[in-house]
């Protein structure tokens, strides 16, 4: 059986840097580091995404400033918002949960946050900078979690054929991205590749961001590969993530479990993006 990724004990010794650091700026600026975080509608995942995130913030002595809004907020109402925000000297992060209701559009509402206190890192300057190899002032967490997750194996990535399944903004192609950034090959799948199951076989380290509950199985995978599952999907039975983990983990070397895998590491990245971004200022 492959060895489990421990992406909690991982970020809890992540967040305990973090909260060091947090206590010393606290120190130095007479004021805790904040992060803002904002919640539009009643999207069950995004209430408990929400809530560990203020949790989070609390456990690492960074104030949290949480704003939730009716679905039928206006775009300008919530553009208002994130400006006030932007100008308010106790917030150095900003955080819109996404998926946003339909009618609003998300690209418009994040390009208002400064890139500056861009804590996800889906600010279009910083998707951009992340595209040239720059990763200041934030990348996008759940990708950056996702590397430090390998990087624990003490597996090498330069060299290896990384296959990433899924191309969205803000895990598939951003992951892609730093996969390169760290010499993998990358190869990048999506519901229109063919064949899906034949290059999914090649990969030395093989990332799930499918968003569909096991749909990896072990015929999928390499032996000896690492597999990095970032699926949180919710049914009456649980939750799954998008591998078919109790299959699986017989042929991969390292795989990560949903939960205790990804999602720890996703907060710990924000937390950082906005420690960092506090510092940077
Ligand atoms: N929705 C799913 N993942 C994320 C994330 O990392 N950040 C935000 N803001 N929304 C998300």
């Amino acid at each position: 059986m492959g060895e489990i990724i421990d992406g909690k004990r991982i970020s809890a010794q992540i967040k305990e840097e973090i909260r060091i650091r947090a206590i010393e700026f606290e120190k130095s600026h007479g004021r805790k580091i904040g992060l803002a975080v904002i919640k539009v509608g009643e999207d069950p995942a995004s209430a408990i995404y929400v809530r560990n995130k203020v949790k989070a913030c609390e456990a690492c002595n960074i104030a949290s400033f949480a704003y939730y809004f009716d679905a039928n907020i206006t775009q300008d109402k919530l553009v208002e918002m994130i400006c006030i925000l932007n100008d308010d000297k106790r917030v150095d992060g900003i955080l819109v949960q996404l998926p946003l209701p339909q009618g609003i559009d998300e690209r418009a509402v994040l390009s208002r946050i400064l890139p500056e206190k861009d804590a996800d890192g889906f600010h279009i300057v910083n998707a951009g900078k992340l595209f040239l190899g720059e990763y200041t002032p934030s990348v996008a967490c759940t990708p950056r979690g996702i590397i430090e997750l390998i990087k624990s194996t003490g597996v090498e990535i330069a060299g290896k054929h990384a296959v990433v399944i899924g191309r969205s903004n803000i895990v598939g192609k951003p992951v892609a991205m730093l996969l390169l950034a760290n010499n993998a090959t990358v190869t990048v799948c999506h519901s229109r590749t063919r064949n899906l199951a034949d290059i999914t076989r090649t990969a030395d380290i093989l990332v799930a961001a499918v968003g569909k509950k096991k749909f990896v199985k072990a015929d999928m995978v390499k032996r000896g590969a690492i597999v990095i599952d970032v699926g949180m999907n919710r049914d009456d039975e649980g939750l799954f993530g998008d591998v078919d983990f109790d299959t699986v983990k017989d042929v991969a070397s390292h795989i990560t479990p949903v939960p205790g895998g990804v999602g720890p590491m996703t907060i710990a990245m924000l937390l950082k993006n906005t420690v960092d971004g506090a510092f940077n200022e």
